[in-house]
């Protein structure tokens, strides 16, 4: 069974059985189908944030629960729940258009609900941790429905518990967020957003303003998925010691760094550009020549190895030139 529709890259990989699930009954079905069957199982939401580099061996189950409610918490506040196979960005469109406020600055962020805790997905100055209340999710190996609350979730900078010691063990079934409902927090910090509103000529940003703000920056540096396969930023942004930030400044005086807790924070695009592969092509893979951290199958005809062969060879000329190590941000399947 192809998965080349189900994965943003746009690779063709396969998948020995596949399933799509609507209900959660049905998807325990699919897990008691691919245990009894000792078949490994890959769960595909949106497909954003996967490269497939080989043919899959086992049962790849496409989540496509539906639906979103609302409880009112007061008069500010709502509590807004969606299930795991709304598509992201529309999810925030529904919220905007309802004017709750929360979800502006994650605009246009590729992929599902669903997977949005995995990663406790970021942008503009915003992480899914400042709005996440809960999840709830299907434990793999009793079947038994658990709520992970914010403190369970253990986020971090693109990171939670569902890729650490949770990994593999559950699957997540909805989220429900605390979004406003009249005194908004406009959050404008980012830089990149401050520019556009003022290009905008808006001086007292809506929540809405922001989100068009947000859309027209990435659009104007992220290639679209639907155009031309990606996954967003390939790597995360390291984080290094602050003396070792310090000896690169000697050497590479541009360099710029955002402090992190006890350690910088460094672009990785910038570290990608000044290895020179901003825009550079191998093959069928490319460097984003807006915007290097992003990888992209140029051609559409790139296999999942090559894509990682190409971030493989970024990896080592990076750490040869600044002796930092990137790491990948996208799942290698
Ligand atoms: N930069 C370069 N060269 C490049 C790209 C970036 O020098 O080719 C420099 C920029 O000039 C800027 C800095 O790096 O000073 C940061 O760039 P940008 O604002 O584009 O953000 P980023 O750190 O590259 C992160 C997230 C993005 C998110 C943006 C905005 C990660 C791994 N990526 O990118 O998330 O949209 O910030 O908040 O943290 C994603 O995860 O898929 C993603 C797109």
């Amino acid at each position: 069974f192809s998965l080349k529709p189900y994965n943003t890259f746009g690779v063709e990989a396969t998948a020995k059985y596949f399933t799509e699930i609507a209900t959660i009954e049905e998807l325990k079905e699919a897990i008691r189908f691919a245990t009894s069957h000792s078949l490994p199982i890959l769960f595909l939401g949106g497909g954003s944030n996967v490269l497939l580099t080989k043919e899959f061996e086992g049962l790849a189950i496409q989540i496509n629960l539906k639906g979103i409610t609302e409880e009112v918490v007061d008069e500010n506040h709502i509590l807004v729940t969606a299930n795991s196979g709304e598509n992201w960005h529309e999810f925030v469109m529904y919220s905007l258009n309802k004017n709750y406020g929360g979800l502006e600055n994650l605009s246009l962020i590729p992929g599902n609900v669903g997977t949005s805790p995995m990663q406790n997905i970021g942008a503009y100055g915003t992480e899914i941790k400042d709005i996440f209340v809960s999840c709830t999710v299907l434990n793999l190996e009793t079947l038994e429905i658990e709520i992970f609350d914010l403190e369970t979730c253990r986020f971090g900078y693109r990171d939670s518990i569902f890729k650490q010691e949770g990994k593999g063990k559950y699957v997540i079934l909805d989220v429900t967020f605390r979004l406003t409902r009249r005194d908004h927090m406009i959050k404008t910090e980012y830089g990149a957003i401050k520019t556009e509103l003022e290009k905008l000529h808006i001086e007292k940003p809506t929540i809405q303003d922001v989100s068009k703000a947000v859309i027209h920056i990435r659009q104007s540096k992220l290639p679209d998925p639907k155009v031309i396969g990606n996954a967003g930023s390939f790597f995360k942004n390291p984080t290094i010691p602050i003396i070792q930030f310090e000896d690169l400044k000697i050497k590479f005086p541009t360099i710029q760094g955002y402090p992190n807790e006890d350690m910088v924070k460094v672009p990785a695009g910038w570290l990608i550009e000044q290895c020179g592969w901003k825009g550079k092509q191998i093959g069928n893979v490319a460097s984003h020549a807006l915007q290097s951290l992003v990888i992209i199958n140029a051609t559409g005809n790139a296999t999942g190895k090559e894509i990682f062969d190409f971030s493989t060879q970024i990896i080592d000329s990076v750490k040869e030139k600044f002796g930092i190590e990137l790491e990948r941000e996208v799942n290698i399947i």
